[in-house]
């Protein structure tokens, strides 16, 4: 089929290449004229593992085509995919969906024959409906259908999780569209998965379901890891005797700093925005919000205790600063409320993160990136594993630091507590 992916960031760049390597004609469009010219050069303008490769085969073989012209894109393809960003609006919960919107008009004066118009983008319950009465004119020529079919990838896993889904979620009433886009995803849909489909606003609700859950998982293990610590019990053994109960499932039970991303933070507050549009109080999940939020000053009063409030010139080292490993995404990333703090408290802070120096913290004048783990540990007086990257999963600490007295603060318990014992290394970690 031919299809177009409006937006090229981490769900239409990811989707569209993956549509593209089982055999569909993509066109991938963005407003963003460098970015579209990076990627015709075979540039891959976000860090997803494996992404290049895929995307210069499928560029090589005539079935993957970057462009700005969205007219042009749009008249060549049977479905188009709706991938912009819908991020929260400023000073609100809600999502922004200028974006959709803007180009849902593009489309208006587009079509002359019958297209699927998607909406991949993780939008609000009824967005759909706001779109088909945007092209109402179009529907009632039987020229659209506006369907949902939300994604599921996680960054860093974009995808696997895309040729390897748990499930394929269609939003529709249209059996037309419902009997095209099973062909489109029959490639895809293995024995383990399933292709689902249910209503329009079914099908974008299950989306905000399900970060909202996962989110209040990681909640949930995150606040119990407070109890253990103070009970003298292993939150890790919590996660795995629960987890083998087969209604909790041990995934996303990984006790850590706060959750961060460009998906749970904004997908919590939107499901809130729209419950309350419909007067509906969704308790469980704003304190979910609460407590996450809570956690980032939790673990910062924690570096506090770690060094004795006596924060002042102290070398303090990141190891990590994305808000999760194989992804150079900064959004929401709990390392920055801390470094922030850190930094007003006048310490030295190094940071090291595999997928490189992060703008955020440019500004900040007791900040400094270092290129290798060994020059962001030297002499430091407290080391913070935040991410944990595969890089830092076997470190030498006493050959990095090279001085007595430092201290290790392990966010992702990724080290034994005994083995440290007996280095000797004063260490901390989460709910042990
Ligand atoms: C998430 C959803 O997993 C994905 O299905 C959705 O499509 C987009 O949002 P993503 O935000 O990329 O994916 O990352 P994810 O792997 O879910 O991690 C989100 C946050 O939760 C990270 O900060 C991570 O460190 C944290 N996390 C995850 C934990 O703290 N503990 C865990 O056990 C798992």
């Amino acid at each position: 089929m031919k299809l177009c992916m409006i937006g090229t960031g981490y769900v239409g760049l990811v989707s569209g290449v993956c549509f593209s390597d089982v055999g569909n004609i993509v066109y991938c469009v963005d407003k963003d004229k460098k970015k579209i010219d990076s990627l015709n050069n075979g540039i891959v303008p976000i860090y997803e593992p494996g992404l290049e490769e895929i995307l210069k085969r499928n560029r090589k073989a005539k079935r993957l085509f970057f462009t700005s012209d969205l007219n042009e894109a749009v008249k060549k393809s049977d479905i188009v995919f709706i991938c912009v960003g819908t991020p929260t609006k400023k000073k609100s919960n809600s999502a922004d969906l200028k974006h959709v919107f803007t180009v849902t008009k593009q489309l208006k004066k587009n079509i002359s024959k019958y297209k699927i118009i998607i909406t991949k983008s993780t939008v609000p319950v009824t967005t759909g409906d706001k779109i088909e009465q945007i092209l109402r004119n179009l529907k009632k020529k039987k020229l659209i259908d506006v369907v949902s079919n939300p994604e599921f990838l996680r960054e860093g896993e974009a995808i696997r999780d895309f040729i390897y889904p748990d499930r394929v979620v269609i939003g529709t009433d249209s059996n037309k569209a419902n009997k095209i886009l099973k062909s489109l995803y029959l490639p895809i849909i293995k024995k383990s998965s399933r292709y689902f489909k249910t209503s329009r606003r079914g099908a974008e609700m299950i989306k905000y379901a399900s970060n909202a859950f996962l989110a209040t998982k990681i909640s949930y293990i995150n606040e119990l890891a407070n109890l253990c610590e103070k009970i003298g019990v292993n939150i890790q053994d919590i996660s795995i005797g629960m987890g083998l109960d087969q209604r909790i499932g041990d995934r996303f039970l990984r006790a850590g700093p706060a959750y961060g991303g460009s998906c749970f933070p904004k997908d919590t507050r939107a499901l809130i925005d729209v419950a309350d549009k419909y007067k509906t109080d969704l308790s469980i999940i704003k304190s979910v919000i609460k407590s996450n939020n809570q956690r980032k000053i939790t673990l910062t009063k924690r570096i506090d205790k770690i060094l004795n409030n006596r924060l002042k010139n102290k070398n303090i080292t990141f190891l990590g600063v994305t808000f999760k490993p194989n992804t150079d995404d900064m959004r929401e990333a709990s390392s920055i409320p801390m470094i922030n703090y850190l930094n007003k408290k006048g310490s030295k802070i190094r940071y090291y993160d595999p997928s490189g120096r992060k703008m955020e913290f440019d500004k900040l004048k007791n900040v400094k990136f270092y290129s290798s783990i060994s020059s962001a540990c030297i002499k430091s007086d407290l080391i913070i594993i935040h991410t944990e990257w595969n890089a830092f999963k076997l470190l030498d600490f006493k050959k990095l630091v090279k001085k007595k007295n430092f201290k290790v603060f392990d966010m992702r318990n990724i080290y034994s507590r005994d083995k440290m014992r007996d280095l000797k290394i004063d260490y901390t970690s989460i709910g042990r």
